[in-house]
């Protein structure tokens, strides 16, 4: 059983009682949204009881506790991830932390591969559902009743109220935000091109390695989720190209201003 009280505790005698409205992820290469968090404590995931270490690459591992648009954020700079070997129960502690320090509502960002052929590198897309090609689910054991309930709905996962505000923020950023499926896989390998073929016959527009059980697990404790997607490369297959973690981070280096404008636009409208 995880002991959610003790990094509870540890985060308030850091923090001094600091309670989080709303909970930022960053993904891969999209760590640049840190600089907009006007930083009241920060605290690395080692100091905290039960918080994996971040080992991806450009995951910085720590969580900043500060405002944005004179909201209170809680940012997870560097998220566990599936690969990593954290298991699923440790992907998602940190969040479940979060809300019980009295976060209502959590942004994930990640990095993924366009499967939609009508999208391009850098564009974003707002993920309006998803399908989890994990083969587990972060809530497989014993239900904790405190968190949520056995069997949470996922119809509307991702939050519409949420996503519609997301939609009037990019239309006044001038930003042209895709919309789709997301498919998560474990990775640490990249998918086959036949993988992607099937995915694109499955629904999916990108696919990625990650966010999947976070957003499963904050729909089970009741927070409001909103996604958004940087497609930082074409999937497997699409363009022959090789794929690479540099090519992954370079378009999370050039997107990460424009992805992090939207996201402090979003905060400052909910
Ligand atoms: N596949 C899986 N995860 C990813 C990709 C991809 O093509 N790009 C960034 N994260």
């Amino acid at each position: 059983m995880m002991d959610y009280k003790a990094a509870c505790d540890r985060i308030n005698e850091l923090s001094g009682g600091f309670k989080p409205e709303i909970i930022v992820v960053l993904g891969s290469g999209l760590a640049g949204f840190a600089d907009r968090v006007k930083a009241e404590t920060v605290i690395p995931y080692g100091d905290i009881p039960g918080f994996g270490i971040s080992t991806a690459p450009y995951h910085n591992g720590r969580l900043i506790l500060g405002t944005v648009e004179d909201k209170r954020v809680a940012c997870m700079d560097g998220r566990l991830h599936l690969y990593e070997g954290h298991g699923l129960e440790g992907v998602v502690f940190p969040l479940r932390v979060l809300r019980k320090l009295g976060a209502d509502k959590i942004f994930l960002t990640n990095a993924t591969g366009g499967i939609n052929t009508s999208f391009k590198v850098g564009d974003i897309m707002l993920v309006e559902d998803h399908i989890n090609f994990q083969g587990r689910n972060p809530l497989m054991g014993p239900n904790d009743e405190e968190l949520g309930v056995r069997f949470p709905d996922m119809t509307y996962a991702y939050n519409p109220e949420l996503r519609r505000i997301a939609e009037e923020c990019a239309d006044r950023l001038g930003i042209e935000l895709k919309k789709g499926v997301y498919i998560a896989c474990t990775g640490p390998s990249y998918e086959t091109p036949a993988e992607i073929r099937a995915f694109r016959l499955l629904g999916a527009d990108a696919v990625g390695m990650s966010t999947v059980p976070e957003v499963i697990a904050a729909v089970h404790c009741g927070l409001k989720v909103l996604t958004l997607s940087l497609i930082t490369n074409m999937a497997a297959g699409i363009t022959g190209n090789k794929l690479t973690m540099e090519e992954v981070a370079e378009t999370g280096r050039q997107r990460s201003l424009v992805l992090g404008g939207l996201v402090s636009e979003i905060i400052k409208a909910c």
